[in-house]
């Protein structure tokens, strides 16, 4: 039996800002940016948005009422939940009136979270064939103003249907993963922005995937020729080029070539996004299945990271006809139609936060989903 990804949809707030206004307010080279991070644009969100309104936008996009009543489990992948305790599945669980009898719950590891959400429903569609898991993958990633991290920052979610027999792509069963306790990045509590070392984060990065590649060619008898195109996790775009390009000594010319234009393909959208953290390998392969012309029958190999550190590399294969489950032009258009933000009211919107005084506050907000109430520190949503 298949199981895999039957819909993807993604979601990015209305507001991007432009790199090079970026550079030019640092003082910095646009390059820098543009080639040496390999980033275009920055989704930027709102106050009265978080990671409950982009997960419930991002699903709301691709569920039926007859998915509704099949969902048994609503999974979140995030590292930007607002409560220790109440998971935000339990929120997007009732704004998109899934069936009660669901479980709903978060998971957190990094950016690594969407990829275990991902795996714990394909192992529960293994046992319940006929029911279906959401798993959502939403964050908003932010290392503040003037920060070594600020390039690098951006917002969205990825809703992903996990089903048998799914109509995009089927679970090859190959995971290998890799655990090691670094400090490369992390949030304490009490801290708004993460920890950071750049650098030793980036090196951690390349060798765990270095070390999960190795571990897969011996364990699954493969090389990179058994795959159409390899995908990775996107905290910039030239991060998994960097990490693509450590493999290289083992490959042809022109296989280097071949993948390369299928990465290219991949980071499209988070050029113009930014990093997602546990949606961004997701966005990656949202953008590949959109870009390119792959063919039914292909597999995918995908490379998941969370700083921490753990990352796993496993691979898809494209089911027949996959293109007339995609939402191309939607999601050529929800980039495409965002609003661009001068510095200053980018500055303004990053620096704006919801009470906590326990106070009821009011708020106008007419996307899809938004917080349009805070009231004894409970966020109530408009649908
Ligand atoms: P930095 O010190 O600002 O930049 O840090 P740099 O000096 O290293 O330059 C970056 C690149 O731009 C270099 O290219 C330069 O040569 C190039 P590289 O050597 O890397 O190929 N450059 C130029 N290119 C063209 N024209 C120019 C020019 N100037 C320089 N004029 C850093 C960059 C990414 C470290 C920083 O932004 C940062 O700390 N970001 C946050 C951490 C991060 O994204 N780490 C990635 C790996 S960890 C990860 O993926 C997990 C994560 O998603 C979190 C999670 O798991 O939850 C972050």
């Amino acid at each position: 039996m298949n199981i895999g990804i039957d819909k993807i949809s993604f979601h990015v707030p209305n507001y991007y800002l432009d790199m090079t206004d970026l550079a030019n307010a640092r003082e910095t080279d646009p390059n820098k940016f543009h080639i040496g991070l390999g980033q275009d644009q920055m989704a930027i969100i709102p106050a009265t948005q978080d990671i409950v309104t982009l997960g419930a936008c991002a699903a709301a996009k691709i569920l039926t009422t007859e998915d509704k009543q099949a969902i048994d489990m609503v999974i979140v992948g995030t590292e930007s939940s607002t409560d220790f305790s109440k998971s935000a599945a339990v929120i997007i669980h009732r704004l998109l009136d899934i069936q009660p009898f669901a479980r709903s719950f978060e998971v957190k590891q990094a950016c690594y979270g969407g990829t275990a959400a991902l795996q714990q429903a394909h192992d529960y569609v293994a046992l319940h064939p006929e029911r279906k898991v959401l798993v959502i993958a939403a964050d908003i990633a932010k290392y503040g103003l003037n920060s070594g991290g600020e390039p690098t920052q951006g917002c969205g979610a990825v809703a992903m249907l996990v089903t048998k027999d799914p109509h995009i792509l089927a679970f090859n069963n190959d995971s290998v993963f890799y655990s090691e306790d670094v400090y490369d990045f992390w949030r304490p509590a009490g801290h708004d922005y993460p920890l950071v070392d750049g650098h030793m984060s980036n090196q951690i990065y390349i060798d765990s995937f270095t070390r999960v590649w190795e571990q897969n060619k011996k364990v699954n008898q493969t090389d990179s020729t058994d795959y159409a195109a390899l995908t990775f996790h996107l905290p910039y775009t030239k991060m998994g080029r960097k990490a693509l390009r450590a493999i290289y000594p083992e490959m042809s010319e022109a296989e280097q070539q071949r993948l390369e234009a299928r990465y290219d393909e991949a980071i499209s959208y988070s050029r113009q996004v930014g990093n997602l953290y546990t949606g961004s390998l997701y966005l990656g392969l949202a953008s590949l299945l959109d870009n390119s012309d792959l063919a039914a029958g292909e597999k995918i190999g995908l490379f998941s990271y969370g700083s921490g550190a753990v990352s796993e590399f496993f691979s898809m294969t494209l089911m027949e006809d996959y293109k007339k489950s995609l939402t191309v032009e939607a999601n050529y258009a929800l980039l495409a139609d965002r609003q661009a933000l001068s510095i200053a009211e980018y500055e303004k919107m990053f620096s704006e936060k919801l009470p906590t005084d326990g106070g009821t506050y009011s708020f106008s907000d007419s996307s899809d989903f938004a917080i349009n109430k805070i009231s004894e520190d409970i966020r109530y949503y408009n649908k």
